[in-house]
């Protein structure tokens, strides 16, 4: 049975969120515990309540929303995103997934449908790495992916616990970060919706992506010493200059990728800051940060290799000091076969195009396969775009996502 799916609604949703942004339309900027994304959260906590969904959230600000079963005792289904945006984001990556998942039960509870087991929206903290550099903080601490320890022990880049950021941001000093963990099987599935974020559903003409593998990311930093100096008055000969042997790097990266073997390995130095950063001064210091994924964990392994033992030589030839700091390494999610065929029922019922895929970009949905079965339904979004203010999905694409989602809830939640 098709779904009464409020388009507009969801639509005047999106839209409204979007407003709640550090960066001017149609920019989006909401890092975590700033005091956007604490608007945000009150703004969603509101809406779920609502529609009766009762909401609870944990020592990390993940928010979870529930619409009770009939068999309280019974594992509840999970769906859920993100709402944090990297500075000068869209709209779309991870709010669909959160929005997409009110107005899909929303829809159901239209429709008559009443749940067997408890139907639950997960709004997961800090998804984004923007604030600590490691994405997906929610979804580790509550998968046990990560110790508490680890999580109180990461910085910002002003020099910010976790604890003390939570506290400017207006929470009470509160509960261990211990409790954030769930049990085994806690769920009996959960399935993330999201915007495509590559070119693959809009280039084949396609309106859903059956998600059957997530790539595994991973990421480190490299710190550089040299030496600093007058750009007019020290000669070229002997310079220990940190920004070149960081060039060096990032092309040893590119390098990396593309010779690793595999064509899924990706390689990317997103972060390179110098010091001091004057014009007429020669850079002492660097910091670089740098993210490689892959399909394949011993392609990575080999890229990472390759990385450390040319940063090394780099470093060595220009007399730069180098320290390198691993940030993440984790594996790739399998979705479950179960889930990825009833998504693929489900859009098959909706008279639905689609096609299985990997998913290149991260999601809280890697983390959440440690805990319960989990997949995700991918939609397309206009040229791949995303993490940039163009970022576009349509109301009938997202629309055919919230369908497929609801389909796939319903049935999950029918026993
Ligand atoms: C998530 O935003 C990612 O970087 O894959
Ligand atoms: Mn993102
Ligand atoms: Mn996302």
């Amino acid at each position: 049975m098709t779904l009464p799916i409020r388009i507009a609604r969801l639509q005047d949703e999106i839209d409204e969120l979007a407003a709640i942004s550090e960066a001017h339309h149609p920019a989006v900027t909401r890092v975590l515990f700033s005091p956007e994304d604490q608007r945000a959260r009150t703004w969603l906590e509101e809406k779920f309540r609502s529609v009766g969904l009762s909401v609870r959230h944990d020592a990390v600000g993940n928010i979870f929303a529930r619409w009770e079963g009939l068999h309280l005792e019974l594992p509840a289904v999970a769906t859920g995103s993100h709402i944090d945006a990297i500075p000068n984001a869209g709209k779309y990556d991870g709010v669909v997934g959160v929005l997409g998942a009110l107005e899909a039960i929303r829809a159901l509870q239209e429709s008559g449908f009443q749940p067997v087991r408890s139907l639950e929206i997960i709004m997961f903290t800090s998804e984004e790495p923007t604030r600590f550099g490691l994405g997906c903080l929610g979804s580790r601490l509550l998968s046990g992916a990560m110790t508490p320890d680890r999580a109180l022990a990461l910085r910002s880049r002003e020099g910010l616990s976790l604890a003390e950021l939570k506290i400017e941001a207006g929470y009470p000093e509160d509960p261990e970060l211990a409790s954030v963990r769930l049990p085994q099987d806690i769920y009996r599935a959960f399935v993330e919706l999201h915007i495509e974020q590559g070119p693959t559903l809009e280039r084949d003409g396609l309106d859903i992506g059956v998600v059957e593998k997530i790539a595994a990311p991973s990421s480190f930093r490299f710190r550089l010493e040299g030496s600093g100096g007058h750009a007019g008055a020290v000669l070229m000969p002997g310079r220990r200059d940190a920004l070149l042997a960081a060039s060096e790097i990032a092309l040893a990266v590119e390098k990396a990728a593309l010779e690793s073997g595999c064509p899924d390995t990706v390689g990317t130095t997103g972060v390179l800051r110098i010091e001091p950063g004057a014009i007429n001064s020669i850079p002492c210091r660097a910091l670089l940060e740098i993210d490689l994924r892959d399909t394949n964990v011993k392609t990575r392994q080999g890229a990472l290799d390759f990385i450390r033992k040319a940063a090394e030589e780099i470093c060595l030839r220009r007399d730069i000091d180098l320290d390198y700091e691993p940030i993440n390494l984790d594996p790739p999610a399998i979705c479950d076969p179960q889930l990825v065929d009833l998504i693929q029922r489900e859009t098959e019922t909706a008279n639905l195009k689609a096609h299985r895929l990997i998913s290149r970009a991260y999601h809280d949905s890697l983390f959440m396969a440690l805990l319960c079965p989990t997949a995700m339904i991918f939609i397309p979004c206009r040229h791949g775009y995303s993490h940039r203010p163009d970022e576009y999905s349509s109301p009938e694409q997202i629309r055919a996502g919230v369908q497929v989602l609801g389909g796939v809830l319903r049935d999950l939640a029918s026993t």
